[in-house]
């Protein structure tokens, strides 16, 4: 042994950069459950054998070396010395590593042996997530991992909604809604356990999926005569479930039952049995686009400076949709009253509508006062509308394919289309309530009522507290008032 003096003149820490031999490695002994003289002995040692040691933790070290600690104790000792900002390259060792190291008179090879281990946190990087409950403070892109399981979830909030359950019905859907915004794919139950809104009902489904691949239940419902009925009947537009629901009692399954028993029928179900077949397939991009194009003429035709705005599910990033949204306004106020008459009447001349029902603005701020909206429902001037629109040549598909499908030999197809009119100085809430998603909205509404006092419409934001309306001429606005971080549109797919 060197004698004490000696090995402190020649080896103290300030000196040791330069003179110790195995530059690349900097270790640092944990003096935790080891007692501050074994580590005064091993750090002496290792100088002595030419090892850089170092005196305190810092982001220099590359070997943590402990005896009898756990990785869990030694990472949680860590993130409390560097605010859980560790190098992925540290290695935390065991004392083995160091007395082989001594023993070879270098630093060993680190082996798996060697490692301490480090489970995964909650919280952290692994697979364990954490999530805000309203949808509206979370990011919900369009694409997700879990469809397996989503389209499951949404079955049963769907039969749930067949029911007039509403209360069951959006627990599936936010069930489902959390699983679209995970980043990942679930694997296993485990992931789940620090997730909101995963009620007992959903977790035993999506248990059963993962485990045996399919849900029973989801199954059995999706083939249950009843399900299939309502899906075809509330699926006809103008059809409401509580009209089909009569329907079902009644013993009518489909459309051509209600043609061939004679149902009774408003303007818009006679439209949507009438269209049934063209109004099922989902609505491209590209026919939205030309859509959109033709609005635009007819919207400028008879309103210089109005601006028209693609909403709804387009807005986020769809490729398909059940309709195509429009909204549109003026920036001198009051230009926009009596507009959708004039665009109506520009389209019918053309022969572009197939129908079309319009309702006048029934908003007025003085009257309605700020009691929170019942339902979703706004009342700006509006048309509810069926679009004849004409089929490209590549749409039209081949002479083949079009004496296969007799609804594609038409050289037009109809869409419908829901145009809105919002006076300007509503525009940014007409723009927040028609980008949708239907839960993102609706969760919107109930984090402005339960967490901020506040009520959220089309329309308006009323503030109860301050007992005065907050004005606003972006989203953006709208979200600062609501406490919440602002999500763009295309992650609004809540
Ligand atoms: P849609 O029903 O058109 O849904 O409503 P979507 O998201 O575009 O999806 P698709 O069409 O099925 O592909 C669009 C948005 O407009 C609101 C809805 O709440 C939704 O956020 N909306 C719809 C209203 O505010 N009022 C209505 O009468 C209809
Ligand atoms: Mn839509």
């Amino acid at each position: 042994m060197i004698p004490l003096k000696r090995r402190k003149i020649t080896r103290t820490e300030s000196n040791q950069d330069e003179t110790c031999t195995f530059s690349h490695v900097s270790i640092f002994i944990l003096e935790r459950k080891m007692g501050a003289s074994r580590r005064a002995f091993l750090k002496r040692l290792a100088r002595s054998k030419g090892f850089l040691i170092k005196e305190k933790y810092s982001s220099a070290v590359t070997h943590v070396v402990s005896e009898n600690n756990s990785g869990d104790d030694v990472q949680a000792w860590l993130d409390n010395q560097s605010g859980g900002d560790t190098s992925t390259s540290l290695q935390l060792l065991d004392i083995s590593w160091f007395t082989e190291s001594m023993e070879a008179g270098r630093p060993v090879t680190v082996q798996d042996k060697h490692r301490l281990k480090v489970n995964p946190k909650p919280n952290g990087d692994a697979k364990v997530f954490t999530m805000k409950s309203y949808a509206c403070q979370r990011r919900t892109p369009l694409k997700h991992q879990n469809v397996f399981l989503t389209e499951a979830l949404e079955i049963l909030a769907e039969n749930a909604e067949f029911s007039k359950n509403e209360g069951r019905s959006v627990a599936f859907t936010r069930a489902a809604s959390v699983l679209k915004a995970l980043p990942h794919r679930v694997y296993s139950m485990d992931e789940l356990k620090c997730l909101p809104c995963l009620g007992e009902h959903s977790q035993r489904v999506i248990k059963e999926i993962l485990e045996d691949g399919t849900s029973r239940e989801v199954e059995s419902t999706r083939q249950s005569e009843q399900f299939q009925a309502m899906k075809a009947l509330t699926g006809i537009f103008g059809v409401g479930v509580r009209t089909a629901d009569r329907w079902l009692r009644e013993g009518l399954r489909s459309p051509s039952d209600l043609i061939q028993t004679g149902q009774p029928l408003n303007r818009a179900q006679q439209a949507g049995v009438q269209y049934y077949n063209d109004l099922q397939k989902p609505v491209t991009k590209a026919e939205a686009e030309v859509i959109s194009d033709i609005v635009q003429e007819a919207v400028h035709a008879v309103l210089l400076g109005a601006e028209i705005q693609l909403m709804g599910g387009f807005k986020r990033g769809k490729d398909v949709g059940h309709d195509v949204d429009f909204l549109i306004t003026h920036p001198e106020e009051g230009k926009e009253e009596g507009l959708i008459a004039k665009i109506i009447n520009w389209l019918e001349e053309k022969g572009l509508l197939l129908y079309q029902q319009t309702s006048r603005n029934s908003y007025l701020e003085k009257m309605d006062g700020p009691a929170r909206p019942r339902s979703n429902m706004d009342r700006f001037e509006k048309c509810f509308s069926i679009f004849k629109l004409q089929r490209s040549a590549e749409s039209t598909g081949s002479e083949a394919e079009r004496s296969v499908n007799q609804s594609e030999t038409s050289s037009w197809r109809a869409v419908r289309v829901d145009l809105v009119v919002s006076p300007y100085s509503q525009f940014a809430f007409a723009t927040l309530g028609w980008t949708g998603s239907k839960l993102f909205e609706r969760e919107l509404r109930r984090w402005a009522g339960q967490e901020k006092h506040m009520s959220l419409s089309s329309h308006a934001l009323y503030d109860s507290n301050q007992k005065c309306y907050l004005r606003a001429q972006t989203e953006e606005e709208i979200f600062a008032y609501l406490g919440l971080e602002f999500i763009p549109p295309c992650e609004r797919n809540a």
